[in-house]
């Protein structure tokens, strides 16, 4: 019998999903979940593979380092779950391997910041470098704007937050492109729509999602983002730039999927778990 392991934190819809499919599998599911079960290196976890699922980004990374200590396959890396998680490394990786990203420049001190937004003029997009459902992302429209994001951000308790991503504003129509990856699949794509009176296009704000149909360009692309982040389960989102054609904006290593299955009826769960299971008999 197949034996897995889920590590959690949270129960979302996802990791519900997630056990019925398993259930319905016949896969014997362990549930380790993060909050209760301490992660002890003298076990021996005689499990064939860990489905990484924390919402906590580097209790992910660390649940996936403490798998892959015990040699079973996990489902994503912690390389590939640190990489996609921390947008300054993101933007990194796909920059090394000439994927377009928006127009980007980091900025890890006070004056540097009023230097950035000066190459790139208001209004702007600033982000810190960990962070989901759009939370912190701020659209700036001029100088002492700027200021008072900074002085909050230097109020908050991580020093994480001291560093700013700061980014051209995309005119998208407040919307973009999500792929959903699976093993080394495009299973779908949605469009998603922010909900009227909010620029960012994030489902936990609110954001009206439909399916999508991409062409092969775009296909090309994530693919190509799959060959350097690795893992088998990913989230790639897109900005349609006017001139400058697709950008990747983000990647996901623990993706969530509830509007992605709302919008396709695609079961991202059971896709998963056969890819999983398909990859262990390999
Ligand atoms: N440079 C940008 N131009 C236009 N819209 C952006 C830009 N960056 C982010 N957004 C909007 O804000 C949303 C959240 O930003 P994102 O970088 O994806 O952070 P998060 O990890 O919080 O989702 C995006 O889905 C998009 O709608
Ligand atoms: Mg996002």
């Amino acid at each position: 019998m197949t034996t897995m392991v889920l590590a959690y934190d949270y129960t979302r819809e996802e990791e519900k999903r997630i056990i019925r499919a398993a259930k319905n599998a016949g896969i014997k599911l362990i549930l380790c979940n993060l909050l209760e079960s301490p992660l002890d290196y003298s076990d021996r976890w005689d499990v064939d593979a860990a489905i990484i699922r924390p919402v906590s980004m580097f209790n992910a990374v660390y649940a996936a380092s403490y798998f892959e200590s015990m040699k079973v396959l996990t489902v994503n890396p912690s390389y590939t779950i640190l990489y996609a998680g921390d947008k300054v490394l993101t933007y990194s990786l796909l920059r090394s391997a000439n994927i377009p990203i928006p127009r980007t420049i980091l900025s890890l001190g006070d004056d540097s910041l009023y230097a950035a937004a000066k190459r790139l003029g208001f209004p702007l997009v600033d982000k810190p470098p960990i962070g989901s459902w759009g939370r912190l992302v701020s659209l700036v429209e001029n100088e002492h704007q700027l200021t008072t994001i900074a002085e909050h951000r230097a109020m908050l308790p991580s020093k994480q937050f001291r560093a700013h991503i700061l980014q051209e504003y995309i005119a998208t129509a407040n919307a973009d492109i999500r792929c959903l990856m699976v093993g080394d699949e495009v299973i779908g794509c949605i469009k998603r729509i922010a909900r009227r009176g909010e620029w960012r296009s994030n489902v936990a704000l609110g954001a009206r999602v439909e399916p999508y149909k991409p062409d092969s360009e775009l296909i090309e692309l994530v693919h190509k983002a799959l060959t350097v982040f690795k893992g088998m389960f990913l989230s790639i989102d897109i900005f349609e730039h006017k001139e400058n054609g697709y950008l990747v904006n983000e990647v996901n290593g623990v993706p969530e999927f509830k509007g992605f299955i709302r919008a396709t009826g695609i079961r991202v769960e059971e896709i998963l778990i056969g890819k999983i299971l398909e990859k262990l008999r390999r």
